[in-house]
């Protein structure tokens, strides 16, 4: 859906950059600009900048840039719509709601109504639990150490012993069985029409990260099967884009998450005060967990159950999370099942000692490994030694594989020179390196081998944002069509226009593109670094080298491209050509 120009401009007026990004990251005045540590890669020293002025944050290390939208879309992973929602919420502008089309207005009121079941059904069973007939089940949770606090504040419940009454219940509040059915928590079929699904379990309301009911685990209390039912996967609960404990973890302030398997794990971890732990669905950890959390951290624990199937998980978890750029550590709970019976009988304090000796996915992985051969013998060893080099060959980055040869040649006790040969000749002979990769702001980041006319356009671009004395002289040399490279062309298109309209606003013509990725190019172009001159006779040399390389290039560009027919066309371009020379001797003031 599409909302009108002006009130897209009207939200982004209403929320100074300065003051929305401030509430993310720690900025310092610094001249004209604020500073900070860049949110979007790892650095010691400030180059994240913030300019009020230009109403822009631009990162010098990275390259990361846009305007207040693009922010929110980069750090909580918004897209443009929900960014522009948050933003007009926060100023109090209201958005009209008529543009929707009628399909998207009738799925919105579907997730509506089925969000409304659950949040009923979610308190009905929280009344069952506190109910005479909810006794067992209530005991059921204390025999299992939860506090009134932690049942409360997980919303626990109890579906009973009837088979129909919270279709019933339902029912009365006016729901259509239809509706009932879609929210997974009733069945139906001809023999017995419509009952409930969970029946004499202890319920566990799933969360969405915004503190919406979306869907229930109940757990049979003793050794009946299945052990755990699930509501099934429905328009609003995506077993894939949610985790149990999120709503809570989010807010942890910790700088990592611990990752566990249930849902009684991450219930007994925060009762002990770990609340940034988070579950899987019963589900094994996706891609769409990994970009879920990494919208929070950059770390993850994890503490899988010590059994085989536990184990496997955490091997398996790890590749995912280091594939969007979490780094992943395993917690071992040996020799009790799960992080819930280790603090039952260890304690918060043994579980945080865990934590500090954590290994790393990696060395765990290889020692896992070390049980398919025989380390004492010397041809064990020389095999499980080449299948740690074969692994050693898929760390991409050059720095990283060789911190990892270290720690592999450290934790078994060979050269790390003889390692690093072997690594090297089973690269060669598998072929496995791969071609490094980079993250996508590094794509920018290659200022050094850029075509320098690019680099001349971006210059004069923020010289004229900076200074309106500069355009006024060069507005009749150098117009938006010499500009060349089309995202460039577009934004000085735009920028002689508000100079014109005699209302220069960089931000604004952000809102011209929708993708982040222009955004962060227009960003890049406006914080483009002056050339360092101590006289204003260097600066003025400095500018009109600048002018005479962008008007050049434009020249040859036309010539280049001109249609040999085109005699007027040609003719121009020898005028133009001409007048270049009378350039050269023009006299540019800047102060
Ligand atoms: P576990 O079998 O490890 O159970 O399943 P648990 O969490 O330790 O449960 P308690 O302590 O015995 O009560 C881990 C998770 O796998 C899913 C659930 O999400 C559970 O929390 N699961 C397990 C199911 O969905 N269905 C099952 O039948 C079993
Ligand atoms: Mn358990």
């Amino acid at each position: 859906m599409y909302y009108p120009e002006e009130l897209v401009e009207e939200v982004r007026l209403k929320n100074d950059i300065v003051d929305v990004i401030s509430s993310y990251v720690k900025l310092q005045k610094k001249g004209s600009s604020y500073f900070g540590l860049c949110p979007f890669h790892n650095e010691k020293s400030p180059s994240f900048s913030v300019s009020r002025q230009k109403q822009m944050f631009y990162c010098f290390g990275c390259g990361a840039g846009g305007n207040v939208f693009t922010f929110l879309m980069e750090y909580e992973n918004y897209s443009f719509v929900e960014a522009l929602r948050v933003l007009a919420d926060r100023a109090g502008v209201e958005l009209p709601k008529m543009e929707y089309s009628r399909e998207a207005q009738e799925k919105a009121e579907q997730r509506t109504v089925l969000l409304e079941i659950n949040k009923l059904a979610a308190k009905y069973f929280y009344a069952q639990l506190k109910s005479e007939q909810g006794r067992n089940a209530y005991t059921y949770l204390k025999n299992r150490r939860l506090s009134d606090a932690t049942i409360t504040s997980f919303g626990l419940g109890y579906s009973n012993k009837y088979s129909d009454d919270l279709y019933r219940y339902l029912k009365m509040k006016g729901y259509s069985d239809e509706m009932l059915l879609k929210a997974g928590l009733i069945s139906a079929d001809e023999k017995h029409g419509a009952y409930d699904k969970f029946w004499n379990r202890v319920m566990f309301p799933i969360m969405d990260a915004n503190n919406r009911v979306i869907g229930f685990g109940g757990r049979v209390m003793g050794d009946g099967k299945p052990k755990y039912l699930n509501s099934p996967e429905t328009p609003v609960f995506d077993k894939s884009r949610n985790l149990y404990g999120l709503h809570r973890a989010r807010t942890s302030r910790k700088p990592y998450f611990i990752i566990c398997e249930g849902y009684m794990d991450v219930i007994a971890l925060h009762q002990a005060g770990f609340t940034n732990a988070v579950a899987s669905l019963g589900t094994a950890l996706t891609a769409g967990h990994a970009s879920l959390i990494k919208r929070y951290v950059n770390e993850v624990y994890l503490t899988y159950d010590s059994d085989e199937a536990g184990t496997k998980a955490a091997l398996r978890a790890a590749p995912i999370l280091k594939s969007v750029g979490i780094t992943a550590k395993v917690i071992r709970m040996d020799p009790f099942k799960d992080p819930d019976e280790f603090i039952k009988n260890l304690g918060a304090d043994a579980f945080e000692e865990r934590i500090h000796k954590a290994r790393n996915g990696f060395l765990f992985g290889l020692e896992m490994l070390e049980r398919d051969f025989d380390m004492a013998s010397p041809e064990g060893k020389t095999a499980f030694m080449r299948e740690a080099a074969a692994r050693l060959t898929e760390f991409d980055e050059e720095i990283e594989r060789s911190n990892y040869i270290e720690a592999v040649a450290r934790t078994y006790g060979v050269s790390s020179e003889e390692l690093r040969k072997l690594v090297v000749k089973t690269a060669v002979r598998t072929g496995l390196v791969k071609p490094v990769e980079r993250p996508k702001p590094a794509v920018n980041r290659n200022k050094g081998k850029e075509d320098g006319v690019l680099k001349s356009q971006r210059l004069l671009l923020t010289w004229m944002i900076d200074d309106e004395n500069i355009f006024r002289q060069i507005r009749n040399i150098i117009g938006p069509e010499d500009f060349r490279e089309p995202l460039y062309h577009t934004v000085a298109k735009l920028l002689y226009q508000q100079y014109e309209a005699g209302n220069v606003n960089p931000a604004q013509i952000m809102n011209h593109f929708t993708d982040e990725e222009e955004h962060r190019r227009v960003a890049e172009l406006f914080h483009t670094r002056l050339p360092e001159v101590s006289t204003i006779q260097e600066k003025e040399k400095a500018l009109k080298e600048t002018l005479l390389r962008i008007k050049q290039h434009s020249l040859d560009e036309a010539m280049r491209c001109l249609n040999p027919a085109d005699i007027d066309g040609l003719k121009k371009l020898m005028a133009d050509k001409r007048s270049l020379q009378h350039m050269k001797e023009l006299h540019i003031s800047v102060n």
